[in-house]
């Protein structure tokens, strides 16, 4: 076979991950990424079409006779790019739009849920705003308000009281703060346990597994204080005993992945699973339709198996072996971010120390980065870096981690110390 030219929609550190791993790839003659960053123009082209700008995505892709389309995030698969490449004979991996709803409306996710008896939090779907506010004088508290559609990570609101709720309904369906992702609200049970997530590679029918995963969503330590995109990742995730693993194939991917091709939904691409292990078992926080950014970073070091491969036969129709190839190391991945984020940040910082040599078992995955006219590499978002560190032992995976973090500045640079915290307090004998 000619080796293959790969197109990467996105820019963030998910992005660079997922070019360090396809450039790692026997298949692959050379790697176009839309819009890219400094650390992905590394190792791949990158080209100046925005990622959901699905129109220039396609000229592009036709132009230069792309292979395979890679997509990283998820409005693009919400909004229907699979689809119109497909129509245009064009292959690509990740679902097709009806099946990206499983992400892109919290509504119809929890509808499969239900229907498929898989374990998650009761709730209740609204979309009309008196018929809400009514429901929250008789509920208990902590309950969760979320917008149905895509809100970037910012649509779930942990209520602790009636007024909290009031407030959160009335931002989502009255100010309308997230657009028409909140024409319907859930308000859902409050789940207690420890999250983790789980994702899969499935050609619509088998299921390849990739290695738990923990993200940290809080902006501070302990987690504590708003949620960010994720201030760190490691994998796998001891929370996830074997036994739990085998609970959360039997009791949630097998009937997900089941349902949606009985809903006439088949589901193609890398199923994201974020589940909370309750007291009771495994129960489903939400799906995402693709990588989680960070949890992309800490997994896609530890997949043996050739990723273009498995990406060209999910996206090519193909049936998949269940069986990839994974390391049994472990990786952590520590975000720095720009001090202030999830608020207002500055930008524009010169990054020191990109230069480095950390070693084969130190990735800095780059995020919010530009390049300046100078040359210069300079924070452009709130995220900035991701630092990754991969090696046989947690403890020195994680030392590892944070000494590369430590080597890495810019004014206001912010990241959190107890990245991995959780997984030692498992870990302790
Ligand atoms: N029912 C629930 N019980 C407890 N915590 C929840 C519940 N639903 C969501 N959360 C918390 O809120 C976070 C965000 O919710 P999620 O459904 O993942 O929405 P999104 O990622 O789209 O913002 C979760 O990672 C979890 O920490
Ligand atoms: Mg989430």
């Amino acid at each position: 076979m000619a080796k293959m030219t790969i197109l990467v929609v996105g820019g963030g550190g998910r992005e660079h991950a997922l070019v360090w791993k396809i450039n790692q790839s026997p298949l692959v003659e050379k790697i176009y990424c839309a819009p890219g960053n400094p650390g992905i123009g590394e190792l791949a082209e990158c080209v100046n079409v925005k990622q959901n700008d699905i129109d220039g995505l396609l000229n592009f892709a036709r132009k230069k006779s792309i292979d395979l389309t890679v997509v990283g995030p998820e409005d693009s698969l919400v909004a229907g790019i699979v689809d119109e490449f497909e129509s245009q004979g064009l292959k690509i991996f990740g679902p097709s739009q009806k099946a990206a709803e499983i992400e892109g409306s919290k509504a119809f996710s929890k509808y499969i849920l239900d229907k498929y008896k898989i374990p998650t939090a009761d709730c209740i779907v609204f979309d009309r705003f008196d018929d809400a506010k009514s429901y929250l004088k008789e509920i208990e508290y902590p309950a969760v308000v979320k917008a149905d559609g895509l809100a970037a990570g910012k649509g779930t609101f942990i209520c602790e009281t009636e007024a909290q709720a009031l407030t959160a309904i009335s931002k989502v369906m009255i100010k309308k703060i997230f657009g028409d992702s909140g024409n319907k609200v859930l308000i859902e049970k409050f789940m207690k346990g420890e999250e983790a997530s789980i994702l899969g590679f499935t050609d619509g029918k088998n299921i390849a597994y990739l290695p738990s995963a923990q993200d940290h969503k809080a902006i501070f330590d302990n987690d504590e204080g708003p949620n960010t995109g994720g201030m760190g990742a490691y994998a796998p995730a001891p929370v996830i005993t074997e036994k739990m693993f085998a609970r959360i194939c039997k009791e949630v991917f097998e009937p997900a992945v089941k349902a949606m091709a009985l809903e006439g939904r088949p589901y193609r691409g890398v199923l994201y699973a974020g589940l909370m292990i309750t007291a009771e078992g495994p129960k489903v926080v939400e799906f995402n339709c693709r990588f989680g950014d960070p949890e992309a970073q800490a997994i896609l070091p530890l997949i043996d198996s050739d990723l273009v491969e498995m990406m060209l036969r999910i996206a090519t129709g193909k049936n998949i072996n269940a069986h990839i190839q994974l390391s049994d190391k472990w990786s952590m991945c520590v975000v720095i971010a720009s001090g202030g984020y999830p608020a207002d940040y500055e930008k524009g910082k010169e990054i020191f120390g990109l230069e480095k040599k950390f070693g084969a078992d130190v990735e800095i995955f780059q995020a919010g980065t530009k390049n300046t006219e100078s040359g210069k590499v300079v924070s452009n978002g709130g995220r900035v870096l991701g630092v990754t560190a991969v090696g046989a032992d947690f403890h020195s995976v994680r030392e590892k981690a944070y000494w590369a973090v430590r080597k890495i500045t810019f004014d206001k640079a912010y990241y959190r110390r107890d990245i991995g915290m959780k997984a030692l307090r498992h870990l302790k004998p």
